[in-house]
């Protein structure tokens, strides 16, 4: 088997987020990929395989040492004080990672130092000059035509790049076009989704050129070990990032070591902005080290707000940390994935936010759940109606839905169409309403027919069990009220309590016990307002 097509491990899943700037706290981009990373991962919990989720920080070179100068702290002391705020905010957004990497750590450097050993014997490391326009907010070089006029950023257009004209270490990417042709070729889901492939392609196409690795007169990073007086260009040891955070704490940080148990990473997500760092220069640095590539690498698009890009300048920023703070985590995660097609830019607007959020959970779930309970305990003494699932019609329309839903969202999410996934359970729960509505039990009852009246509440409080195990990934908190409410002890927080609802029952149409004690009809999602 050729490197390129050594498939990931099939029965573990290891996901990463972009490893973030330290320069600031984390912005809604930053949460917005974490919260999908995360959704992801507890999907592939809830099918009951092992993940590890890994996020961190990247916090060398310039742009870091420049903002803690300005700041009047050391470079360290700024990024210890910033971390605790992403953390915070991971928390808020009940957001559950296995491994924080921070490459400024001890056992970072060892794996960078090691890693460098091995491109370097492979003699793809040679001294030579850079001469070109570095944005040093980008952390990278930008050919001239890239910049707006006066050499301003394009993605940070209040910052001019800066020329730079200087001895610098390269490494030869130019050796790798081939190889790199043959990955994307080989695997063409290496790149997601179609657009970002086809723009890599296209980049990889017009000819790659070595790029540098080192930087003088920055002393924020590592230093290049075969010359301390240059320090290691911070890109070059922040995708090593995502190998350090798989050595264990108890282990020796050596290559052999975290390559051993969750390599090949399955899944890189990252923002449209820094593909070609991840779908170029990471796989061809890897060739270069002798090893495999990962499973692959999606690139989301980018978060305006009413409409427009947003900025500290425009002073139209949304603040996570508030945006949560607000609405809870479940809104913000809802929000997000559903209103967003993943893969493509989206828009966030607070009407539409709480407007959504409004429709979808307080009125569609929330109510179909609180008035079929309240019939149930009214009707069925409190009890999930003994109906066998056999009694009801395969072509019952709520549960013909049901019998494909739970493989329709899987490979939904599977595919990260998020949005897809929410829709099609959304479907469901729209024809549970009207379903109760066409049928109207409380009719049924008066006329005496109780065989009835069971089999609609049965049918309709499956509906919304499926609903809630199936949303659990993207709003696990709303997902264990409506399940406590039907009567099960789960804790949609714990894998551990996730053994005893395995994917393969629950997932599926007819999991709800006869006779199970139903809880209080509480409300599982209150009402959101706009702040007036
Ligand atoms: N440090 C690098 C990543 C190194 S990975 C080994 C970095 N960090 S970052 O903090 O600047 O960016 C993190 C992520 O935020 C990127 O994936 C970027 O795409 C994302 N976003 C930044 N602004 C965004 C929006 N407005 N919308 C959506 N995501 C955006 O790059």
């Amino acid at each position: 088997m050729s490197m390129n097509s050594s498939a990931p491990n099939q029965n573990t899943f290891a996901i990463t987020t972009p490893l973030y700037y330290v320069n600031d706290l984390p912005h809604i981009g930053s949460a917005y990929t974490t919260i999908a990373a995360d959704v992801v991962s507890r999907f592939y919990r809830l099918q009951g395989q092992p993940v590890l989720m890994i996020t961190g920080t990247d916090e060398h070179g310039q742009k870091i040492q420049r903002t803690a100068e300005a700041l009047g702290r050391s470079p360290q002391e700024h990024c210890d004080k910033i971390v605790e705020g992403f953390q915070a905010l991971w928390d808020q957004l009940n957001i559950r990672c296995d491994r924080f990497i921070r490459t400024t750590s001890k056992r970072h450097e060892a794996i960078v130092r090691e890693f460098f050993q091995r491109v370097w014997d492979n003699d793809d490391i040679y001294l030579g000059w850079q001469q070109g326009w570095y944005c040093v907010s980008c952390e990278e070089f930008k050919e001239e035509r890239e910049l707006l006029e006066d050499h301003y950023c394009p993605l940070h257009p209040t910052k001019q790049a800066e020329w730079r004209d200087e001895q610098n270490y390269f490494f030869r990417l130019s050796n790798y076009q081939g190889k790199l042709e043959a990955l994307y070729q080989e695997r063409p889901d290496f790149i997601r989704p179609d657009i970002r492939r086809n723009e890599v392609l296209s980049f990889v196409s017009r000819g790659l050129q070595d790029f540098s690795i080192s930087r003088v007169n920055l002393d924020w990073g590592f230093p290049v070990p075969t010359d301390p007086d240059h320090t290691l260009y911070v890109w070059f040891d922040a995708l090593l990032g995502y190998v350090t955070a798989l050595v264990d704490a108890n282990q020796e940080p050596t290559l052999e070591n975290a390559l051993a148990q969750w390599w090949p990473i399955n899944l890189h997500l990252i923002g449209k902005d820094i593909l070609r760092f991840h779908a170029v220069y990471w796989p061809a640095m890897l060739m270069s080290a002798g090893v495999p590539v990962p499973g692959g690498v999606f690139g989301h698009g980018f978060l305006t707000k009413d409409g427009q890009k947003m900025g500290k300048t425009l002073g139209n920023i949304i603040d996570p940390y508030e945006l949560v703070g607000r609405y809870g985590s479940d809104a913000v995660r809802y929000y997000f994935l559903k209103e967003i097609e993943f893969g493509r830019d989206g828009d966030f607007n607070e009407t539409r936010f709480v407007n959504i959020l409004n429709a979808d959970l307080a009125n569609d779930l929330g109510n179909l759940l609180n008035r079929t309970l309240k019939m149930v305990h009214k009707y069925c003494e409190g009890y999930v109606p003994a109906v066998s699932n056999d009694d009801i019609a395969t072509d019952d329309l709520l549960k013909s839905k049901g019998l494909t839903l739970g493989q329709e969202v899987a490979d939904a999410y599977t595919s990260l169409s998020f949005s897809q996934a929410c829709e099609a359970i959304l479907a469901m729960i729209r024809a549970g309403n009207k379903f109760i509505d066409d049928q109207a039990p409380w009719a049924l009852y008066k006329q005496g027919k109780q065989a009835e009246v069971e089999q609609v509440l049965y049918t309709v409080l499956e509906a919304v069990r499926l609903a809630a195990y199936l949303l659990s990934p993207i709003i696990p908190n709303i997902s264990q009220a409506v399940y406590q409410q039907l009567g099960f002890e789960i804790n949609f927080n714990s894998p551990e309590s996730l053994t005893a609802y395995p994917f393969t029952v629950h997932a599926h149409w007819g999991a709800l016990p006869a006779k199970q004690a139903l809880g209080t009809p509480e409300p599982v999602f209150r009402r959101l307002e706009l702040p007036t």
